[in-house]
């Protein structure tokens, strides 16, 4: 019995995978599962201890975990990590409070909703673009951080956070950089200590801005509809509740597009025919206007380049689920309690899909090259129940800071200086992410 179950297992790997990992919990792991599953195929299967741990590689059994089968999967053990610090907000929520939460807030990321935001995204970018200085190295992921950071709290809060003091942004960066293997490991360290000194600033400011809200600060900012929310019976969501919401739409919301901006102009940097057909679509479509709600999405080559760029470098890099029952998946017995990984990275550069997956090409996303590729070949936001709710939001930032940045700044690498990603829980743009700006209008 025990050897048939055996014969079961998808290839991989058969002794226990090494861990080695602790200290840069996840640097050398993204090129790990690219090499597994070349070696071993769609489905990998590998024991860190006691655990199974099965690698899904195939568009079409990414599917089946997200959509088809998605009853069988919660995020389980994934999440456990983050509940300290996001709660029961939408990341973290599993069942049937997910589903009650999801359907409250929902209304809140329609996209007429969202684009209401559209005026204040292009003045903070523009506000940045015109700080910048000719030729000075510019460190790109600082910048992005920053300006995606005053977006989310402008939309979520109607403030920025240049407003507040340092000591806020500090607090932000470090919860978004402490690796939970360092939580779970230092219980009493200083590391822990920053952590939590910094999970209660942020809310501290949290609860002031709820508190200003419900005496009548802000009108149509993210915060206000999450005060008015209400499911069927018209009961509000709870103190608590929206607490959570906020911290998760804070903290999810901006690093991850700040880290697919920054890889996009680095890109852009070094591709510059690329470029220079970018701007082209920008003088066409803006004539030297700012972009606006109706025009923004007429910007079809600005938003192949972000496509691409999330692909080359997707901001959440891996994805994790457990299986609640017994489950068959490509042929193979998959056992309840196992853990099934899905990575961006990893299917984002399947020769199969994407030729020369290395080369940064836009055109890959013209419709009819799409039309070949499985759906879910590309899969940046997730997909399924648990779909991003920011994926509009972020197309949104994402999509319009391009444009504000292209029609008046080049970027120029710095000989010597080549990028390398930063993985952690998402992927990272590194910081002193350095380019020069060069002005394309003297
Ligand atoms: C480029 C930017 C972004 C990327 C790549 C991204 C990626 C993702 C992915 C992959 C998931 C699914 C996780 C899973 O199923 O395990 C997710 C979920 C989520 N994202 Fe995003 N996200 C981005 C921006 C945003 C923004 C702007 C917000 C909010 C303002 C946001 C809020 C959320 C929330 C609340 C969830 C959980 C949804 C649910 O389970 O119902 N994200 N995101």
């Amino acid at each position: 019995m025990h050897t048939q179950a055996q014969n079961t297992y998808p290839p991989g790997p058969k002794l226990p995978f090494p861990w080695q990992f602790i200290g840069r919990p996840f640097a050398n792991l993204p090129d790990t599962f690219l090499n597994l599953a070349a070696q071993y195929g769609d489905i990998v299967h590998f024991m860190l201890g006691r655990q199974h741990i099965y690698l899904i590689n195939h568009p079409d059994f990414i599917q089946e975990v997200l959509i088809t089968q998605q009853r069988n999967f919660t995020k389980g053990r994934v999440l456990q990590n983050s509940r300290q610090l996001l709660g029961n907000g939408l990341l973290t929520a599993e069942g049937e409070a997910h589903i009650q939460q999801r359907r409250m807030v929902q209304p809140i990321f329609h996209r007429e909703q969202i684009n209401k935001h559209i005026p204040q995204i292009i003045q903070l970018a523009e506000e940045m673009s015109l700080r910048w200085q000719a030729n000075q190295p510019l460190d790109l992921s600082a910048e992005m951080t920053r300006l995606t950071m005053n977006i989310i709290a402008q939309a979520l809060f109607g403030t920025t956070i240049d407003a507040q003091t340092p000591a806020l942004s500090n607090a932000i960066q470090v919860l978004l950089t402490t690796p939970h293997a360092v939580l779970r490991r230092i219980r009493a360290g200083s590391n822990k200590r920053e952590f939590q000194r910094s999970q209660a600033h942020l809310t501290a400011f949290i609860e002031t801005s709820i508190a200003e809200h419900k005496n009548g600060a802000g009108q149509s900012d993210i915060l206000s509809q999450l005060l008015h929310a209400t499911d069927g019976q018209g009961c509000l969501l709870g103190q608590q509740q929206i607490q959570d919401h906020a911290m998760t739409f804070f903290l999810a919301g901006h690093e991850t597009i700040a880290s697919a901006l920054s890889w996009t102009f680095y890109l852009l940097a070094q591709y510059p025919q690329i470029a220079e057909k970018l701007s082209a679509e920008l003088d066409s479509v803006l004539v030297g206007y700012s972009p606006s709600a109706e025009n923004y999405s007429q910007l079809e080559y600005t938003k192949m380049a972000l496509t691409e760029s999330m692909r080359l470098y997707p901001p959440a890099w891996i994805m994790g689920r457990q299986a609640q029952q017994d489950v068959t998946l490509g042929g193979y017995h998959i056992p309840q309690g196992a853990t099934v990984l899905l990575s961006q990275w990893v299917t984002h550069h399947d020769p199969r899909f994407y030729p020369n997956p290395e080369l940064y090409k836009p055109e890959r996303w013209l419709p009819a090259a799409r039309a070949v590729r499985p759906k879910m070949a590309y899969f940046p936001f997730g997909g399924g129940q648990r779909l991003c709710i920011g994926e509009h939001f972020a197309w949104m930032v994402g999509i319009l800071t391009i444009a504000t940045v292209m029609q008046t700044w080049r970027f120029k690498q710095i000989p010597g200086r080549r990028m390398t990603p930063e993985f952690t829980v998402t992927l990272r743009s590194p910081n002193g992410f350095y380019v020069r700006p060069i002005p394309i209008k003297l």
